[in-house]
């Protein structure tokens, strides 16, 4: 087995909090709805403190660990495990096409543009392990091909580690955009990632930790499905009866998502599975 260096929950929780700032976000969110939110949000705390009795000790420890989070650049981990599935749910009801599932923090546009029939970037350590062939098409709800969709793919090597957020790794690794054929159709050679397991070495994992619960992740590919005037698609693949499937630390599994790759003749795992985009909300 190989040695590599451990990416720090330090290291990955600063280059996704350095990528997330450099977007500059914007939201149009009146006084009135921030003021009622916020209301209610420490009415939650208040809740809370006065049925748990939270002592002074706890209060300081709280503090200390908040500050730690933002220092350790860890928010975009933290929030996207215990925050985002719940923002996706809200925002998702309407929809009728594919499922989506959180985005998570280690999307980064602008990976190598690819044709519909590829193979993303990977290392020869990547190669060694079996193919995993997925391959479907991009269709509207009433399933007419969607010709030059794109399908933004990144997803964890067979170690849990993404690239950009791990120093050991090519820019690229596991990471593509690619563009479906006339039909909409596309088939994409990778390999299947491991488990992942979120930074334990950080304040997110001393937390989780001391909960006495645990930090990983079932194996899984990140998907990012746009086309004009169709509401894009962010979601997971995950591979059916892999280990964390019901258990996963980011709640963001749904039984619509899971894959069960079957072996061809080759001794590549293949998939098949189609995209359904709704009309844009906006
Ligand atoms: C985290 C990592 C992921 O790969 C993911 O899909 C969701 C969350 C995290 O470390 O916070
Ligand atoms: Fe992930």
């Amino acid at each position: 087995m190989t040695t590599i260096e451990n990416p720090t929950a330090a290291g990955s929780g600063t280059a996704a909090t350095d990528k997330f700032k450099g977007a500059k976000f914007t939201a149009e969110t009146t006084p009135e709805r921030l003021s009622a939110i916020a209301t209610e949000a420490f009415a939650g705390f208040s809740a809370l403190i006065q049925k748990h009795a939270i002592t002074y000790p706890e209060y300081r420890v709280l503090k200390q660990w908040l500050i730690d989070v933002g220092e350790g650049g860890e928010w975009p981990l933290l929030l996207d495990v215990f925050v985002e599935h719940d923002i996706e749910e809200v925002n998702s009801r309407q929809l009728e096409g594919t499922k989506g599932s959180i985005e998570g923090p280690y999307y980064v546009p602008g990976a190598p543009v690819l044709p519909a029939r590829c193979t993303l970037p990977m290392r020869d350590e990547d190669r060694a392990h079996p193919a995993l062939v997925l391959r479907g098409q991009v269709t509207d709800l009433r399933s007419n091909g969607l010709g030059g969709a794109v399908i933004e793919l990144w997803h964890a090597d067979d170690e849990g580690f993404y690239s950009q957020f791990a120093p050991h790794l090519p820019e690229w690794n596991l990471r593509g955009t690619v563009v479906t054929d006339s039909d909409g159709r596309y088939e994409i050679t990778t390999i299947q990632p491991a488990p992942y397991q979120i930074p334990t070495d950080g304040p997110t994992g001393q937390f989780i930790e001391a909960a006495g619960w645990h930090p990983w992740r079932p194996a899984h590919l990140h998907l990012r499905v746009t086309f004009p005037d169709k509401q894009p698609i962010i979601t997971q693949l995950y591979f059916a009866g892999g280990e964390w499937i019901d258990d996963d630390v980011a709640s963001a599994t749904k039984p619509e998502l899971l894959l069960d790759p079957q072996l061809d003749e080759q001794g590549r795992k293949v998939v098949d599975y189609d995209f359904k985009l709704d009309p844009a909300l906006y």
